[in-house]
């Protein structure tokens, strides 16, 4: 694992900033947030106060009411986030914002997949928060990462390619993996490979999630990597541990 401790380098560091100024030159974080907004108004809670800290103006989840919630959740996603199978993604340590928004997008079908618009289908916006930050509260825990693909997937995920036009995928998902909550860019550390691959790959043949902005960033990416890329990617992002799980302080 001795290449998570590469971790903060300045120059890299730089070159994300410069790559998250160009990519918000094309405005898709920002028009991503209105986006969002709007989905978030519908059946608000009632008596819910606008919070100004979070990105949408809603209630926040409720971790204790959330644990309750999950219950139905844990056959597949693990009790605590963690799930077994490979298959079905992570969602400890995965942010209340992102969690909320892909049962939103499930419940409106936008996110297509039987299994879980089912799921979706019964849960009000305020289940989705209180489930989102039961999750949000829970450790994830690390996968392990492939040897002989890390060096690739390491380059790209910090680095892109700027010959074909593919970005750093640390200028959203940040170096350590860990995501940016108000953005709702997803935390990708310790991510299941295979959950990765097949997501990385459906959105590759032209699956989207959702027709907003935002929800054209990833496909668009995706559609510049080929089978390598996105098996180097998926594991390295396996092996990925966010700050929050390190024990060891950052140089
Ligand atoms: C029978 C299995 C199953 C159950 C039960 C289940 N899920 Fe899922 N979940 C899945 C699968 C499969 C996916 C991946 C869908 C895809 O590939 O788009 C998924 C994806 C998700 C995602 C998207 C994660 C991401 O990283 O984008 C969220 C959020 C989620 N589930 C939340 C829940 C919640 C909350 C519950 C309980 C109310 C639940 N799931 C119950 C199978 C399940
Ligand atoms: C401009 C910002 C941006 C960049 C750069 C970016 N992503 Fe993303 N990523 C997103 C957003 C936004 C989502 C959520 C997509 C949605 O909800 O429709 C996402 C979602 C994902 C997911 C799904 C996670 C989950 O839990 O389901 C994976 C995997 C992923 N990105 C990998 C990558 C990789 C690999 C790269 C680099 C090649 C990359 N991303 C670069 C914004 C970005």
């Amino acid at each position: 694992m001795s290449f998570r401790s590469a971790g903060f380098r300045p120059a890299v560091l730089g070159a994300a900033v410069a790559l998250a100024l160009v990519l918000s030159g094309t405005t898709m974080a920002q028009d991503a947030q209105p986006a969002a907004a709007t989905t978030a108004a519908q059946p608000a809670a009632a008596a819910a106060p606008a919070v100004a800290a979070a990105p949408a103006a809603v209630k926040p989840g409720d971790a204790t009411a959330g644990q309750a919630k999950a219950a139905v959740c844990g056959a597949c996603h693990g009790m605590d986030g963690n799930s077994a199978d490979a298959q079905y993604p992570k969602l400890a340590g995965q942010s209340e914002q992102y969690i909320a928004r892909q049962l939103i997008d499930f419940k409106t079908g936008k996110r297509q997949n039987p299994i879980m618009m089912g799921m979706a289908a019964p849960l009000s916006e305020q289940d989705m928060h209180d489930l989102g930050a039961y999750f949000a509260t829970q450790k994830p825990l690390p996968g392990v990462a492939d040897q002989a693909l890390v060096e690739q997937g390491e380059t790209l995920y910090r680095q892109g390619d700027s010959s074909r036009g593919i970005p750093a995928c640390m200028a959203c998902h940040s170096i350590d993996g860990s995501g940016n909550p108000g953005a709702m860019y997803p935390h990708l550390a310790g991510q299941h490979a295979q959950y990765v691959e097949a997501t990385l790959k459906s959105w590759h043949d032209g699956t989207t999630w959702n027709d907003d902005v935002r929800g054209k960033i990833m496909p668009s990416i995706a559609a510049k990597l080929d089978a390598k890329d996105i098996a180097a990617l998926a594991s390295y992002i396996e092996g990925l541990h966010s700050a929050d799980t390190e024990s060891t302080t950052q140089p």
